[in-house]
């Protein structure tokens, strides 16, 4: 499969755990395609005690959503002039998606495609109370279901990996519940727009990585041709 890297404006959808962080990094460590975190961008502003990580933390630690004039106004600053990017937690809300509209109307670059990750809930709370993530790439693995080959250790960088605070079975809970009443809706609301692409999130990371290029491949945001 060739690397070269096609225009793809992606949103990555889908309740904590279904597997967007995974995918994003595996398309930009493949394809270029940088990955734009929500939540990465905010751990780096709590751990650096910025005035931004102050606002943030107390709703992350709760498992709410940041408040959106927060996220919409450090995202204006994040998109620039990127022709190809994956938001990886954005937008969560559907002021988020009508400020991300605007945003991307201004700079003349639609969304080519959204991609939902379908996931049931038991499955989420396991994936998410075992997973251990590299703090500076972001890059994630599972005490069980996809292991570093050194426990505590990145494969790639050989960075320490540590738990988030919010992988908490009792915070993973209202994590998944905040996502039921503020973020499902956005599913009908890009549905309508016709670039909603449905992958099963539950597969294994090799088949949701295949069905997403192949979902991909037949549209705009090709990442392979
Ligand atoms: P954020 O960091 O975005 O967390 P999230 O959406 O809850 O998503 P996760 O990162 O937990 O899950 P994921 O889908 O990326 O799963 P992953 O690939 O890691 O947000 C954190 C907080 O920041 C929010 O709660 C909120 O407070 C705030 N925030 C962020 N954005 C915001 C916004 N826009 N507005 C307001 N507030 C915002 O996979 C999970 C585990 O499963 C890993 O261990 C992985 O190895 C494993 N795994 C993944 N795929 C597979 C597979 N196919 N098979 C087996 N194992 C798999």
């Amino acid at each position: 499969m060739s690397a070269t890297v096609g225009a793809a404006r992606l949103v990555f959808l889908g309740p904590p755990g279904a597997g967007k962080g995974t995918q994003a990094k595996i398309l930009e460590d493949r394809y270029g395609v940088r990955q734009i975190s929500t939540g990465d961008i905010l751990r780096a502003n709590v751990a650096a005690g910025t005035p931004l990580g102050a606002k943030a933390k107390s709703f992350m630690d709760a498992g709410d959503l940041v408040p959106d004039d927060v996220i919409i106004g450090m995202m204006e600053g994040e998109l620039g002039t990127l022709q190809s990017f994956v938001l990886d937690g954005f937008p969560r809300t559907v002021a988020q998606a009508e400020a991300l509209d605007l945003m991307l109307a201004r700079l003349g670059l639609p969304l080519t495609a959204v991609v939902l990750f379908d996931a049931s809930r038991p499955a989420l709370i396991e994936r998410l109370t075992g997973r251990w993530t590299n703090p500076r790439s972001g890059r994630t693995y599972h005490s069980v279901l996809n292991p570093p080959q050194v426990s505590g250790v990145d494969d790639e960088d050989g960075g320490p990996l540590v738990q988030r605070k919010d992988d908490t079975h009792e915070v993973v809970v209202d994590r998944l519940s905040t996502y039921d009443q503020k973020t499902a809706p956005l599913v009908d609301y890009y549905a309508k727009t016709g670039l909603l692409l449905r992958l099963d999130g539950l597969a294994s990371i090799d088949d949701v990585t295949n069905a997403l290029l192949a979902g991909l491949d037949a549209r705009p945001g090709s990442v392979a041709r």
